[in-house]
């Protein structure tokens, strides 16, 4: 694994405009970006990412990072927006909260006649950002997808605003290999122990 002394970012990026130019893809974005490293990206890129796939729910809402794509024009998928329940159970905290069954967003969704999963894409439709639940059922998809056209009220949305409290379900740690160049803290750029 090449650490980013060895293959800086700013070379990787140019390697995948190059491909933008030769048509090989359609469009080029990051993943997992900090808003440190998207500042760096910007400062060289000839073509900026269209989107930063991130985690984004009402216990990660992450305004700054937010404000800095708005102001730059970059997109935001949010990915784990039901809070990834099925990840492998190494990943998971025994005592973790689990964000289907969170009080506020179970409440909003009685109000509304609804599921506490199409609250949480709802919510992340209102910010007007992608969203990306995964389901491998059927009927989930339909309920995920009806989603898009309910409408939280503007209490609702302040209620929401209030859950936040910087809380990654997927934490980053299977990419920190021992002896490999990457930790926790160099990914996200935040505290060690996020
Ligand atoms: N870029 C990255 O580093 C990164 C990291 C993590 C995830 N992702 C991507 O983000 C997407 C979603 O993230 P995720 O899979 O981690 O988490 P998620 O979408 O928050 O949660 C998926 C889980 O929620 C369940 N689910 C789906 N719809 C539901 C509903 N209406 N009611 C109750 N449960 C429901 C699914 O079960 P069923 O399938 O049984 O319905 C599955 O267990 C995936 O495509 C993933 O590849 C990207």
């Amino acid at each position: 694994m090449l650490s980013l002394e060895e293959l800086p970012l700013a070379q990787t990026w140019s390697g995948m405009e190059a491909a933008l130019d030769k048509k090989l893809c359609r469009h080029i974005g990051v993943s997992n970006f900090s808003v440190p490293k998207l500042k760096a990206l910007l400062e060289v890129a000839r073509m900026r990412p269209e989107m930063n796939q991130i985690e984004l729910h009402p216990y990660l809402q992450q305004p700054e990072m937010l404000n800095f794509c708005r102001t730059n024009k970059v997109h935001i998928t949010a990915y784990s927006p039901l809070g990834s329940p099925d990840r492998p159970s190494v990943f998971k905290e025994d005592d973790e909260p689990v964000l289907l069954k969170e009080a506020v967003v179970c409440q909003i969704a009685e109000q509304h006649g609804c599921t506490a999963a199409q609250i949480l894409i709802n919510w992340a439709v209102q910010r007007e950002i992608v969203v990306i639940p995964k389901s491998v059922n059927p009927a989930r998809m339909q309920e995920n997808l009806a989603a898009a056209s309910l409408e939280l009220t503007a209490d609702d949305m302040k209620n929401i605003a209030a859950l936040d409290r910087q809380r990654r379900y997927v934490s980053g740690a299977f990419w920190a290999l021992e002896d490999g160049p990457y930790t926790v803290a160099n990914l996200w750029d935040e505290k060690e122990e996020v």
